[in-house]
């Protein structure tokens, strides 16, 4: 979603803020902008598109040494150069970029600024237009900044630029994440680490509430009663390496293939000297002192927490709900006595989770993050975090978060179940290891996969996963992937349903692609492809070695039959990868979509 950089320094800003935006574009965004301050001018260059295309735009010839810039992905008004940011006061003194959303944007409008033409249908040139209202006011940029975020209602995170002062970026927060990085002679501002990696790995978390004043050599932090706050960087543990693409044609493509090195790592990670499980003990306290486990998430997320649900509830004996985070915000169903709240989230930073989380920490219930991101939001404001280790993960489309978060749950369900006394015949870090090598396997089958796609996929105008069980859970993100990346209308159902209606849509031709991991449902799963079949359906049946049956489209190493969908869903990831390039679509920046959704 929207992405900030701002630098302040010695160099040419609009080259670092260019390079920032360009590692924020996996993201997702519909137009960028950048603006740079010189001596005489605050000079803005937005434009519609890629940054690629802002390149372009940037005037050479200018030179500066602080500035600001943005990706938007639209929210209010059209995504066009007009409502892309930066955004400037009608007299061209102060330049913002923003992230988030001012709920109270027009009741701002009607009080304070009924007179000021607006140039854009954005809710943030609100904000930019108080600014310079109140600076009239005061004759005190900070006085007026301060007055004018304490008035807004919503997320935000913000970068400003005042051309008048001297060289400072004024900056503040709410919900929405922003960082302050720090270096020798320069500061910079990003609302991701990995934005300004290329400059520095030392940064400083902002908090809400707070006003940030960012010159070269200063980074001053007050709460809104003007309370001076000390904050000790953290060290960004990225490696700049692993958001580069390498060889590889896709981020996507790159990501499904390290599946494999990150079952390994989360085995090195999860595991102690005596090849135990090693894990906080006070996640593991709380997992014991809980009397139901409620799951938290969104989308692909989502979908590793049905499986984890049936790890929680068959191994460790654990009840366990399932909720999608925007439904679970306005609706919440009655709690049982101990609740412990389980938030599953890729980037840690999705704002229906978020919402969520104030809620639970309002109430008082204990709240465990699992996140791929450690220092994000939902990471901090947790009581306990796990983390996925999955490494930066940069197509829109998740892959490998998808089966660490199914790694680590399986992991936290052998844990619980132990610290239980439960008795099991499962070592869940060797059956990770054979979960790894089949995974391997199954990515050295790319040429197979790929064909399947173009017989099944190439010209379709929709597609159906079904499975049973665990299967039916894989089908939908299944789904999920094929349509998010190459907009084939795709459903998952659970394999009994489709005679309850859905088997309707069923014509000549039309792909099924059936899930036969589960030996116990493996019959009815064959019979439900049957009946469709007779219908005139193309099915794709993919199955393990020990389940193959003649005729079966695909089959993959056995794995321990809990773990299959780590390594079935690689097979789908891999499907719909080569539908979407073969249909010529953005792989990696899928239209509409972003990469971490920061708003509700
Ligand atoms: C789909 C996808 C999304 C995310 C969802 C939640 O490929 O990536 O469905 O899973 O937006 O995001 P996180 O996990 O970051 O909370």
């Amino acid at each position: 979603m929207c992405g900030i950089v701002g630098y302040i320094g010695n160099d040419d800003a609009k080259e670092i803020l260019l390079t920032g935006l360009e590692k924020l574009e996996y993201r997702g965004y519909d137009s960028a902008g950048v603006a740079v301050r010189s001596k005489d001018n605050t000079d803005l260059f937005k434009v519609k598109g890629r940054i690629a295309t802002l390149r372009e735009a940037v005037d050479s010839n200018v030179t500066a040494t602080t500035g600001i810039g943005h990706t938007r992905w639209a929210t209010h008004g059209q995504p066009n150069q007009t409502n892309a940011h930066p955004h400037q006061s009608t007299t061209g003194r102060f330049t913002l970029v923003h992230n988030g959303v001012v709920e109270n944007f027009q009741e701002l409008k009607d009080e304070y600024l009924s007179d000021v033409n607006f140039v854009s249908e954005t809710d943030t040139e609100v904000i930019v237009q108080l600014m310079e209202r109140f600076e009239k006011d005061t004759n005190d940029t900070l006085e007026a900044f301060r007055r004018t975020i304490e008035l807004l209602h919503g997320s935000y995170a913000l970068a400003v630029l005042d051309h008048d002062a001297e060289d400072t970026v004024y900056v503040a927060k709410n919900k929405s994440p922003l960082l302050v990085g720090l270096g020798d002679n320069f500061n910079v501002v990003a609302s991701d680490s990995m934005a300004m990696l290329q400059v520095t790995d030392q940064f400083v978390e902002l908090m809400d509430e707070e006003v940030v004043l960012v010159t070269k050599d200063h980074v001053k932090i007050q709460k809104l009663n003007g309370e001076e706050v000390t904050r000790e960087p953290f060290t960004a543990e990225i490696d700049a390496s692993d958001i580069e693409k390498g060889t590889y044609p896709h981020f996507m493509l790159k990501e499904i293939d390290e599946q494999p090195f990150v079952m390994r790592k989360i085995i090195q990670e999860y595991q102690d000297e005596n090849d135990q499980i090693k894990l906080d003990q006070d996640v593991r306290q709380a997992m014991a002192d809980c009397d139901r486990v409620y799951i938290i998430a969104a989308g692909t997320s989502y979908h590793a927490g049905l499986i984890g649900k049936e790890f929680l509830e068959k191994i460790a004996q654990v009840p366990t709900e399932v909720h999608i985070a925007s439904e679970f915000s306005y609706n919440m169903p009655l709690l049982s006595e101990k609740p412990l709240f389980v938030f599953i989230s890729q980037s840690g930073e999705t704002a229906d989770l978020r919402s969520v989380l104030v809620e639970v920490n309002r109430l008082g219930h204990p709240a465990l993050t699992m996140t791929n991101v450690p220092g994000s939001t939902l990471s901090r404001e947790s009581n306990y975090t796990l983390h996925l280790h999955a490494g930066p993960e940069i197509a829109v489309a998740s892959t490998k978060a998808y089966t660490a978060q199914m790694a680590v749950l399986v992991i936290l369900a052998v844990d619980t179940a132990r610290a239980k006394g439960l008795t099991l015949d499962f070592d869940p870090l060797k059956e990770l290891a054979i979960v790894g090598n089949a995974m391997e396997a199954l990515c050295d089958q790319k040429d197979q996969l790929e064909k399947i796609a173009q017989e099944y996929l190439q010209t379709t105008r929709n597609c159906f996963f079904i499975g049973r069980g665990l299967d039916y859970f894989v089908g939908l993100e299944g789904a999920l992937k094929l349509k998010e990346i190459s907009y084939i209308q795709a459903e998952g159902f659970a394999g009994g349903e489709l005679k309850h209606g859905t088997i309707a849509l069923i014509e000549e031709g039309t792909p099924v692609i059936a899930l036969a991991t589960q030996e116990h449902v493996s019959s009815s799963i064959r019979s439900n492809v049957s009946e469709v079949v007779a219908r005139g359906a193309n099915a794709c049946i993919i199955s393990p070695e020990d389940l193959y049956k003649e005729g079966d489209a695909f089959t993959f190493s056995d794995v321990h039959p809990l773990l299959t969908p780590l390594a079935s869903v690689v097979t789908l990831q891999l499907i719909s990868y080569y539908a979407a390039l073969h249909r010529d679509c953005d792989v990696d920046k899928p239209r509409n979509l972003a990469k971490s959704v920061t708003v509700e």
